[in-house]
């Protein structure tokens, strides 16, 4: 009752497992591993692991289950390739999908992802996906966690999301997602409506539009807000202030514009606020009594010309203090300098005057004052202190030639650098890497985004010591076979409006490589999150790099499997005949299945059509039964065209598709090898001039290859007589 096609070159032996297992799943719950199978038939580089007919048995790296039923697949960084779809919708007890970080993973997700009703966790963060995120993706309502950054979505945020009232966490950040920030309006969803919602994040984007006053209220509890480098206009709403958790604030590098709202300083629990780069007007933003901001950036304004404000010392956490070109005038202020957490004062491009008293009092972590392109003429006290000073194009600087260092323009090189542990450094082979231990290995490697910090004193490695500490701490506590972790500064930045980039290495215990699991589950606890840095360090995102180590090695086993394939071709054919036989004597769930299946490849056909990366690469499984209904039971009506070989037919796909379908007369039929053959072949040769395969039935001692229909006449000529490999037809 099976009739497969196989498209891709090398694939035979994923369809003969198939047929044959599928049969013997049918015994058991076997919808999963249909599901499986066909994610399988369209990735590459699927854990080798995935054989045998039970998923939830022995071996299936990436897959959890409860009660033979998948509900996990968590593949992180497992070198992925290939398009989100096939039959994944099946798996109907999912409840997380980790494919973060497989820059292979390419196309749009399907709307079919909606099926996926039990699912908590979706994360696909830093592969390569497009196109819009379907609407579809709010009826998954028990989702608490979505994380979709860095990849190429486009195309609006949908508003369904705000049907996800569970959700705890959004992010978004990094695509090209463009118009409106959706809002409820009674009859569609919103972002609004997201109260359970502790995570906005949505930066760097093409967002445009206001930053609607209905997506804040009282009733949220968030406590990140990240809206920063898009392309959002008007104010800044004063619901904002409503959101009494917020810890986070990135409204930065947008073309926001207005006054700052006076209630903005009822948001007490701020830590991290960034307004720079925007287009604010009016008086300076009054933060009086926010006791817990630690960096504040709001440069790049054109606020009202005023004395530095009175609010300065009362920040009590400050850390950081970032107004460049923001029309301060007067004195330096300093009672800044007085503040007890102070690292950090950039106060460049103002008008500040008179002179610079740096004084004794200041605190002690201070090591950076950026003062240039003002108007100082004197600096006193300067004694006391031993951190950067920049004065350039300031009058004190000015033409007498003064050759101090703070006139002196120096660029700020903060680096760091995981130190080695007492030992001798070892020379490594080829890719492998010395650990802080001095033993090489193939690490895991990556990037942390960190999209606020609490400090800026960058060349301070305590921060860094406590992160790796932190690091190694989770590794373990979530018995991971970690060795040591070993962190690289890769931009340190000065003015923070970019994140803070640090390079990861995780070396492996006992061994010089992380196998499938031991990848995908580090891969995991970075991308949703289980790692918590220390409090230091804001919100951050993780990028794994490919591993190569495990694809290098996977490439050759997948290799040998293929030459095994095209050796014992004739003996496989035999076996699919066999299995087709004992499929035939399955129950109604194997046939269910694979309806499914068939289904699915009509679907992925479907999906071809729209000009996505994979021309052709569609697998489509047709049964007898089904050519039938498509061709009205091979109906005279629906000939168009007949020959020696046999006769063509026109049939349409329930998707509307129309579809030509050539069967094979008992004469001119081949042996099966010889149709395998040309399938084979038919399946490479692809050219905008060749009529394309979609797929085949070799059952009941039919031969029957199913085309694309081409309307233009050419077609009839193409199918006839030849064999496939020359079913080219005129321009
Ligand atoms: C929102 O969820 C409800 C069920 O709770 C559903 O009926 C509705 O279609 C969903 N709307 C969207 C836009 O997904
Ligand atoms: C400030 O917050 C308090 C609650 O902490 C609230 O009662 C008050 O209305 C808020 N003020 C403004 C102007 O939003
Ligand atoms: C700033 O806010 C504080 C507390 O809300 C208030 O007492 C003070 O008058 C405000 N200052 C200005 C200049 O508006
Ligand atoms: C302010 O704008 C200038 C010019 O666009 C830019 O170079 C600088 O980095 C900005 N400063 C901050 C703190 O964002
Ligand atoms: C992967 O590595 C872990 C830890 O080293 C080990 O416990 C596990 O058995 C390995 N899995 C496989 C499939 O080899
Ligand atoms: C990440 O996964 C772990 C383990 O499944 C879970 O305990 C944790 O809550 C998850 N984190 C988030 C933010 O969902």
């Amino acid at each position: 009752m099976v009739c497969l096609v196989m498209v891709q070159k090398s694939q035979l032996f994923l369809l003969l497992v198939f047929i044959i297992f599928s049969a013997i799943a049918a015994e058991t719950e076997n919808q999963d591993y249909v599901a499986l199978l066909s994610l399988k038939n369209i990735w590459q580089n699927t854990p080798p692991s995935w054989v045998g007919p039970d998923p939830c048995g022995k071996g299936w790296e990436g897959i959890g289950c409860t009660n033979s039923r998948v509900t996990s697949i968590m593949l992180s960084t497992t070198g992925l390739t290939g398009p989100l779809s096939g039959d994944f919708e099946l798996l109907s007890e999912l409840q997380t999908l980790d494919l973060s970080y497989n820059k292979g993973l390419t196309g749009p997700i399907p709307r079919s992802i909606g099926n996926l009703k039990k699912l908590l966790n979706l994360i696909l963060a830093g592969c390569s996906f497009s196109g819009p995120i379907p609407d579809t993706i709010g009826s998954l309502q028990q989702l608490l966690y979505l994380s979709l950054n860095s990849n190429y979505f486009s195309g609006h945020i949908p508003p369904s999301i705000g049907n996800l009232s569970n959700l705890l966490w959004l992010d978004l950040t990094d695509n090209q997602l463009n118009g409106p920030i959706p809002i409820s309006d009674g009859i569609t969803p919103g972002l609004d409506m997201l109260l359970n919602a502790r995570h906005f994040h949505l930066g760097q984007n093409n967002l445009s539009g206001t930053i609607p006053p209905r997506l804040f209220s009282s009733e949220m509890v968030l406590i990140h807000v990240l809206l920063d480098g898009n392309q959002l206009t008007g104010s800044i709403p004063s619901t904002l202030g409503l959101v009494q958790a917020l810890e986070v604030l990135r409204i930065d590098g947008n073309a926001l514009s207005g006054l700052v709202p006076s209630n903005f300083n009822n948001l007490t629990n701020l830590n991290h606020m960034f307004l720079s780069n925007n287009k604010l007007t009016g008086p300076l933003p009054n933060l009086t009594g926010m006791i817990f901001l630690s960096y504040v950036d709001i440069s790049n304004n054109t606020f009202d010309g005023s004395d530095a404000p009175p609010w300065f010392p009362t920040l009590q956490s400050l850390t950081t203090l970032i107004m460049e070109n923001t029309q301060l005038q007067g004195q330096f202020p300093v009672a800044l300098f007085s503040l007890p957490l102070l690292q950090t004062v950039v106060l460049k491009k103002n008008q500040l005057n008179g002179s610079l008293v740096i004084g004794t009092t200041h605190s002690n972590q201070l090591k950076l004052i950026d003062l240039q392109f003002n108007f100082i003429s004197y600096l006193e006290e300067k004694e006391a202190y031993n951190g950067t000073l920049k004065l350039e194009d300031n009058p004190i600087c000015g033409v007498t030639g003064n050759l101090s260092s703070y006139c002196t323009v120096s660029l700020s090189n903060a680096s760091y650098s995981t130190q080695k542990v007492d030992c001798e450094p070892v020379p490594c082979s080829s890719n492998q890497i010395s650990s802080p231990y001095c033993r090489c290995a193939y690490p895991y490697t990556g990037t942390l985004f960190f999209e606020t910090l609490s400090f800026s004193d960058l060349g301070n490695n305590t921060y860094y010591n406590k992160l790796e500490e932190s690091l190694m701490h989770s590794f373990h506590s979530h018995q991971l076979p970690v060795d040591s972790v070993s962190l690289t500064l890769s931009n340190p930045i000065t003015a923070s409006s970019e994140y803070l980039e640090v390079k990861l290495k995780v070396f492996p215990y006992g061994q010089v490589s992380f196998n499938l699991t031991g990848i995908s589950s580090i891969g995991f606890m970075l991308s949703n999150q289980t790692f918590k840095p220390p409090a230091l360090f804001g919100p951050f995102y993780f990028i794994g790099d490919k591993y190569e180590k495990y694809t290098e090695s996977k490439k050759s086993s997948r290799s040998s499997i293929v030459i095994e394939v095209v050796v014992g071709g004739s003996i496989l054919l035999l076996v699919i005949l066999l299995a087709g036989i004992y499929v035939l004597h399955t129950k109604k769930r194997a046939e269910r299945a694979i309806e499914h299946t068939s289904h699915f490849s009509a679907q992925l056909d479907k999906s071809n059509k729209g000009g996505s990366v994979i021309k052709v690469k569609g697998v489509g499984w047709f049964s007898l039964k089904e050519l039938e209904k498509y061709t009205n039971h091979f109906s005279v009506a629906n000939e168009i065209g007949s020959g020696g070989y046999g006769k063509v037919y026109q049939g349409s796909l329930p998707t509307g598709q129309l579809i030509a379908i050539k069967r094979a007369k008992k004469e001119s039929m081949q042996g099966g090898l010889e149709f395998k053959t040309e399938i084979e072949l038919l399946s490479r040769v692809h050219h905008k001039n060749l009529v394309s395969l979609m797929g085949f039935c070799f059952e009941k001692g039919e031969q029957i290859l199913v085309y694309e229909y081409v309307s233009n006449g050419s077609l009839k000529d193409s199918l006839s007589g030849l064999h496939g490999s020359r079913i080219l037809h005129d321009p």
